[in-house]
């Protein structure tokens, strides 16, 4: 059964947890769908995880789209998300309506704004495009913050926080992100929200949890942040398969006769 943004109200009212997972192509949305994971985020973390930019910043309208139409065209019954990326929202309503509806054009059921921006929210929702919103250590804002550091740590910064969760709820966002903060205010967030909090880095108390594909896959280069939990290691896999397949040719085995077409 397709996944649908009252679904997942829903499962906020019955107390049910569920799981949000990164998606950039169309063979992964296949295997992620048919895995049953319900949420798929074409997130701008494509910058950094598929296309190699240092951060976040430089991922545009025109490389999200390509990718959401490939997992848009592998999953049948997740609820795909496109999130805007930097620059696609701030400057205009016009220019967010126009972007967000690009994502929906392009098969997402759903866009991701980073940031408190209700008034943003509030005209892509009475437009008919659902929103999901994302507070706490926002990777877009990473010039404002200096770096990637936990954010709400102080008391004023949870309050200020906690009354932006609010507001977007009231401007009609159906989800919000919650990344890179204390556990305790993730959960406040959650208690005082009738829509459902996706936790990165924010402690076990969100209605739903998120991980960048290649992070939880042990894809992605280098060290990953400690709230990260690899559940498999496919660099490992992959670097084994290839050494293989090298062996193979070099000493001549392979292809075998199996592997040769017949007449
Ligand atoms: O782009 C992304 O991958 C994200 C998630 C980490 C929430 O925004």
């Amino acid at each position: 059964m397709p996944i649908t943004v009252p679904k997942l109200v829903q499962w906020k009212r019955e107390g049910r947890r569920w799981a949000m997972l990164t998606c950039y192509d169309y063979p992964t949305a296949v295997i992620l769908d048919q895995a049953g994971i319900p949420v798929l985020l074409v997130g701008d973390s494509l910058g950094n995880v598929m296309l190699g930019y240092p951060n976040t910043i430089p991922v545009t309208m025109e490389e999200m789209l390509h990718h959401t139409r490939a997992v848009a065209r592998g999953a049948r019954n997740a609820l795909i998300i496109g999130d805007m990326p930097f620059g696609s929202y701030q400057a205009s309503l016009d220019e967010a309506i126009r972007n967000a509806a690009a994502f929906l054009k392009a098969g997402a059921g759903a866009v991701k704004l980073e940031g408190a921006f209700p008034e943003i929210v509030h005209a892509l929702v009475t437009r008919g495009i659902p929103v999901m919103g994302h507070l706490g250590l926002t990777p877009q804002f990473v010039n404002v913050f200096g770096g990637y550091r936990v954010q709400a740590r102080t008391p004023q910064a949870a309050e200020r926080l906690l009354a932006d969760a609010k507001e977007l709820e009231a401007a009609g966002a159906f989800a919000l992100v919650l990344e890179g903060i204390p556990s305790d205010v993730a959960a406040r967030a959650t208690a005082s929200l009738s829509i459902p909090t996706v936790g990165i880095g924010a402690g076990p108390h969100c209605d739903a949890q998120v991980l960048v594909l290649h992070d939880m896959l042990g894809l992605s280069p280098g060290p990953t942040p400690r709230f990260v939990k690899k559940f498999a290691d496919l660099a490992r896999e992959i670097a084994l398969a290839a050494q293989a397949f090298l062996r193979e040719v070099e000493e001549g085995t392979f292809p075998g006769p199996e592997h040769e077409y017949t007449a």
